[in-house]
């Protein structure tokens, strides 16, 4: 069980009202608030130790590198990677992509080599793949959904040929919050001797994660979607795959030694860490850590299960309302729409309300386009949320179809 009231006690935020009245935050996917000790660890560490990581022999430098690489040490253990070697920090899931895909792909993506994304990824998680296929002169395949939102996983063998690289795929869509059967569609790709880069960004907040377990190749996660501060993030890749590929960015930090003519590298991680190191972010992720640890993740699992299908319940049982998707395993997001209504106009009664929820096509327009439509409502949670936040939504869902339910042309 958790102490719901202590937990949203540790986020100073919740206190804030909004419009006068108590802010409902459904916004989660799009980032997480941060609690106390997350706050209070970073300005420890600009107030006690900031410093050059990794860059001057003098006691303060030593201080923040240490926390660097204890923050390190921590983000290995949570995903349980074997070593903090395979640790990248990055400035969010989008970075990480996009280091796989520069650095992969000049490494070992040629002409005609295949890579294979999903129709329900993020942008971040298609755009990159384009950008290298039109640069090598490779070839991007789509791996389709059903019309419930699943992933068509019987074309994945067919998709497969010899010149296929990397499958991208995210772990837990961010617009419909379906759980993907990962382990099935690693092994798949495995069989063929495909790569596997898991997108984590939904995920990591509300599954526990064992890279090994997983055995996937690459996984990319943010910290501000985990109760970290934005600015950083984590690429986990496995060492012989991070041994291969050549450095993403260039300058200091990621040498060996420098010449004016050539260059030699550092060893990983930092091979990949160019430039000042993110110190008070990778400490703040630290912190986020610990702090769910000390909750629990097996409770904050239970508990965010219990709320979304509380909530998916809820908001389905509404009149005139299509809730989209319909899968087994679903974690963190609903998205819906009111009948006659445009998402916009729905989020904006709702934030009048005080109840923050994303309106649109949530950086996936390929998957609206498989819906037919141009976006929805999307509310996601987090450990903080509460079942009388999932009333006041439905609440202000049916104010909303009051309102202007009528008043449209249908979408659907
Ligand atoms: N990727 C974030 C979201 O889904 C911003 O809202």
């Amino acid at each position: 069980m958790l102490d719901i009231d202590t937990i949203r006690n540790d986020f100073p935020i919740l206190r804030e009202k909004v419009y006068g009245k108590p802010l409902v935050y459904l916004d989660n996917a799009a980032t997480t608030h941060k609690p106390q000790s997350v706050l209070d660890r970073v300005i420890n560490h600009y107030s006690r130790q900031n410093s050059n990581c990794h860059r001057g022999a003098h006691f303060l430098s030593e201080q923040a590198s240490a926390a660097y690489e204890s923050a390190r040490e921590s983000v290995r253990s949570f995903i349980n990677a074997q070593s903090p070697a395979e640790i990248i920090f990055t400035r969010g899931t989008t970075e990480s992509i996009n280091l796989v895909a520069e650095s992969f792909g000049r490494k070992f993506v040629r002409a005609d080599d295949e890579i294979i994304i999903t129709q329900m990824e993020h942008h971040s998680n298609i755009v990159p793949w384009q950008r290298l296929c039109e640069s090598r002169g490779a070839r991007l395949k789509v791996l389709p959904m059903n019309k419930k939102g699943m992933l068509k996983l019987d074309r994945l063998s067919k998709l497969i040929t010899e010149n296929t690289k990397l499958l991208c795929v995210s772990y837990v869509s961010n617009t419909l919050g379906i759980v993907n059967p990962i382990r099935e569609i690693i092994d798949l790709a495995h069989r063929y001797d495909v790569a596997v880069l898991v997108d984590a960004a939904q995920a990591v907040q509300h599954i526990p994660l064992d890279v090994q377990e997983m055995d996937c190749d690459f996984l990319a996660f943010s910290g501000h979607k985990m109760y970290a501060e934005t600015g950083i993030g984590v690429l986990y890749g496995k060492q012989r795959w991070l041994e291969a590929m050549p450095p993403y960015q260039s300058g200091g930090g990621m040498i060996g030694n420098v010449g004016l003519r050539e260059s030699t590298y550092a060893e990983l991680p930092l091979k990949f860490e160019a430039g000042t190191a993110n110190a008070a972010g990778a400490i703040s992720l630290q912190a986020a850590i610990d702090y769910l640890q000390e909750i629990g993740l097996d409770a904050i699992v239970n508990y965010e299960n219990e709320l979304i299908n509380r909530a998916v319940e809820s908001i389905a049982s509404l009149e005139g309302v299509i809730v989209y998707g319909d899968f087994p395993q679903r974690c963190g997001v609903v998205s819906f729409n009111l009948e006659n209504a445009h998402p916009y106009d729905v989020g904006m009664i709702l934030d009048k309300l005080a109840i923050a929820v994303r309106s649109g096509n949530h950086c996936a327009q390929p998957l609206m386009e498989h819906l037919g439509i141009s976006g929805t409502v999307r509310i996601s949670l987090a450990l903080y949320n509460t079942p009388q936040e999932i009333d006041k939504l439905i609440a202000g869902v049916e104010k909303c179809r009051d309102m202007i339910g009528s008043r449209y042309v249908t979408t659907k």
